[in-house]
């Protein structure tokens, strides 16, 4: 048997470390060759296909290495829309002119939801999550994620000498899109007084309760996680940016600033953390779950169980079929999550 393997949507630290480890555990577990596919699913849209051999010895130095050697792609469903049809047929006849039998699927929500349309239409693909938003249905964490997280925890506590020294309000926008997976476990983790995440629209009143409180306690400065798609009250979340007819979120951080800044008076400052979260070297946690996903993978695969998403569960890898769910949505953090709990009953306060 023949491998493939891609990596879509947003890179993420660990896509490197999936990608050996899949070429190192097929070849000397099940002597099986992997060929990689460049640019997502694009790769196979194109004549010639574009793609890389990948042997252990090529992708042994690519352990520590943030980004992807295949290269990804974010925005424009490349398998939706007047073209959905003929990309299905040209990524069909791709991996059967490079003799490939599976297609491992390294993506989040979007990129599975395409792979998911490939599996519908007979394609042999075994999905393994990613993203640092830690947002896709099924698994109880994604590749990336720690990494994410262990860059947030150690930006609030670097801005934490800064806000105390100077009794400031610092306020820190985060990525996650519609989830507030990376706010809530940053924000806790890098000792946050004031979490504010996608799933909960915030009160301003209740934000200057909590500030106010800590001032009375003789705490003169307060540190703020607000997550890209928080919002307040009765509000929608901001976009600061369109692309590719996509609009990007960003601005809350600074809007959040302002309006405390008027509404307390402090000298209130705001950072904006970006792709940073998605750049660097994968931690440790980020690259065993690489290699726990890649081994689950490749075993399905060489078992002929086509269809299927590596997951986890608790602490063991498990697999459930793309038909679990009827299409990919992302995931938000549930009301009875543990963590959110656990915030709010160490007195975070959510802005509710
Ligand atoms: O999905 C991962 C993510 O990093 C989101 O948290 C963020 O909103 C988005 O991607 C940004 O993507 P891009 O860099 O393509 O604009």
């Amino acid at each position: 048997m023949k491998l493939a393997i891609c990596t879509g949507g947003g890179d993420c630290p660990g896509l490197n470390p999936v990608i050996r480890a899949v070429v190192k555990y097929a070849k000397h577990r099940h002597n099986t060759e992997v060929v990689g596919i460049e640019e997502s699913f694009n790769g196979l849209l194109t004549r010639p296909i574009r793609q890389q051999a990948l042997t252990p010895e090529s992708v042994a130095d690519i352990f520590d290495r943030g980004g992807t050697i295949l290269g990804t792609h974010n925005y424009g469903d490349t398998l939706r829309g007047a073209d959905e049809k003929k990309h299905i047929a040209l990524i069909k006849t791709g991996l059967k002119e490079l003799g490939v039998e599976c297609l491992l699927v390294v993506g989040g929500e979007g990129t599975q939801s395409m792979a998911q349309k490939l599996v519908r239409a007979g394609v042999k693909v075994i999905g393994i999550p990613k993203t640092i938003d830690n947002d896709l249905p099924g698994t109880d964490q994604t590749i990336g994620f720690s990494t994410c997280v262990d860059l947030v925890s150690d930006s609030v506590q670097r801005l934490r000498s800064t806000a105390e020294s100077h009794d400031r309000i610092m306020i820190i926008e985060v990525m996650g899109r519609d989830s507030g997976y990376i706010a809530l476990h940053g924000g806790i983790a890098g000792g946050a007084q004031i979490v504010l995440i996608p799933e909960i629209n915030f009160s301003y009143d209740k934000i200057i309760a909590k500030i106010r409180k800590r001032q009375q306690e003789g705490r003169k400065y307060s540190l703020v996680v607000v997550s890209e798609g928080a919002s307040p009250e009765g509000e929608a979340s901001i976009y600061n940016q369109t692309f590719a007819k996509q609009k990007i979120l960003g601005g809350i951080g600074q809007e959040v600033a302002s309006k405390l800044r008027q509404l307390t008076a402090m000298d209130t400052r705001y950072t904006v953390l970006g792709h940073l979260q998605r750049g660097g070297a994968p931690n440790a946690v980020d690259k065993l779950l690489a290699a726990r996903f890649a081994m689950a993978a490749v075993d399905l695969a060489i078992k002929e169980q086509f269809g299927k998403i590596v997951v986890l569960k608790g602490n063991r890898i498990a697999s459930m079929p793309y038909e679990s769910s009827h299409h990919f949505e992302r995931f938000k953090i549930p009301a009875d999550d543990e963590l959110l709990q656990a915030a709010e009953g160490m007195g975070i306060c959510l802005g509710r």
